[in-house]
């Protein structure tokens, strides 16, 4: 099998120089110092697509920079949730929009638990779950992850029953697809976690932030699709696959037996979003189908090149190229680097990459990378790794 990753002409991953890309002034690029290769934060190293760029620059020459206001935004989403995972069940009149993803956590969070009430999650998991869920003055129960990146369902359920027997409304904070482990959770799996969270009286809030990064061949589940997930809810986003995180907008979505819960969204969490992030969220999942296709190959490419990189330069890290996300979480137990390794390649290697134990539980001894970059950025960052390590 041919294993050169593909030249495509058009992939957005190979649009930007290196230079050009530490003209930015975003986190990624503004963190640390100039010599440092950045591979950390979910940004991508990728032009605007442009029917982004063109939905912005038109209302920024007509001067539409208001408030925002309707459903076209959750029209869009509902387009593409039927197009690209055959759900048609996303319902315009049960959804809002919000300010991000995480906003829209705590807001959901707010509407169907109290204070001090459990929120279970996935552990190795996105850092912020831990820190939004604090600060929004709930408790986070880790139900950790199978060594593959598994949601183990013999946990969960030990987990749920520890949480429902602690009384209060425990809610549970699913990450689909997972970060930082890239896991793409199957229906049976996802309709597993719907049984046992009715079983147990624990209500789902589905941050799938992640979901139209799926690897060739792959298809998303959204969970409000699988059977007895009808009290879910969910928040979705076009921020991740378009690189909009700075357009700030999310659309928080309810099933059927949530809507009544939804409702109950204090109207100013909507005035939140920006009108523009609102209008560029839109225009990427009306129009940035092929765009995304595009960046889905050149991710297809880079979990191939960053395979064939880890063995011939650092044989020691263990890596299964994951189904979905544009993150790959590394194994660099083997190389002796202490619970930290990310700490040894910024300091020996000048190479950014997320620290495993802020994850939690199960991140030790992990880092992970941000393979939304150039082919050329990320063979750089292997050899920066390895050279950390020789
Ligand atoms: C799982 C997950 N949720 C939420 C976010 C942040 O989303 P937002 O900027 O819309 O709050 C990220 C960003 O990487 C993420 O990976």
């Amino acid at each position: 099998m041919d294993t050169t990753p593909r030249e495509t002409p058009l992939n957005p991953l190979h649009r930007l120089t290196l230079e050009q890309l530490r003209r930015r002034t975003s986190m990624k690029w503004r963190t640390y110092p100039r010599d440092v290769l950045p591979l950390w934060v979910a940004e991508m190293d990728v032009p605007l697509a442009e029917p982004v760029a063109r939905a912005l620059t038109d209302a920024v020459a007509l001067g539409d920079t208001g408030y925002p206001v309707g459903t076209a935004y959750a029209e869009a989403l509902a387009g593409f949730a039927g197009k690209r995972w055959g759900w048609e069940g996303l319902e315009v009149g049960r959804t809002a929009i919000v300010p991000d993803v995480m906003m829209g956590v705590v807001e959901m969070l707010k509407l169907v638990s109290g204070p001090g009430d459990a929120v279970v999650v996935n552990s190795p998991v996105y850092t912020p779950f831990y820190q939004f869920v604090g600060n929004a003055d709930r408790v986070v129960v880790e139900a950790p992850l199978t060594e593959e990146g598994r949601i183990d369902p013999g946990v969960l359920e030990e987990t749920f029953s520890r949480v429902r027997a602690g009384g209060g409304r425990p809610v549970y904070l699913l990450c689909s697809p997972h970060n930082p482990t890239g896991t793409l959770h199957t229906a049976a799996e996802l309709a597993s976690v719907a049984e046992l969270a009715r079983a147990y009286g624990v209500r789902v809030v589905a941050d799938e932030i992640h979901a139209p990064i799926v690897a060739a061949g792959a298809r998303f589940v959204p969970y409000l699709s699988v059977p007895g997930a009808r009290d879910g809810l969910s928040l979705m986003s076009a921020s991740k696959a378009w690189n909009l995180a700075g357009l700030k907008a999310a659309v928080a979505v309810a099933g059927p037996e949530a809507g009544a819960d939804l409702a109950r969204l204090p109207e100013e969490v909507s005035h939140g979003p920006s009108h523009l992030g609102v209008i560029a969220h839109t225009a990427a999942l009306r129009d940035g189908g092929d765009w995304l296709d595009a960046v889905l190959a050149g991710l297809d490419d880079n979990r191939r090149l960053l395979t064939r990189l880890l063995a011939e330069h650092l044989p020691g890290v263990r890596y299964a190229p994951a189904r979905a996300t544009y993150l790959a979480w590394l194994d660099c137990r083997a190389l002796d680097l202490g619970d930290d390794p990310a700490g040894v390649f910024l300091e020996r290697g000048r190479v950014a990459l997320s620290s495993g134990p802020a994850f939690g539980t199960g991140g030790a001894g992990h880092v992970r990378l941000n393979l939304a970059t150039s082919p050329e950025i990320l063979t750089e960052a292997v050899r920066r790794m390895a050279s950390a390590v020789g």
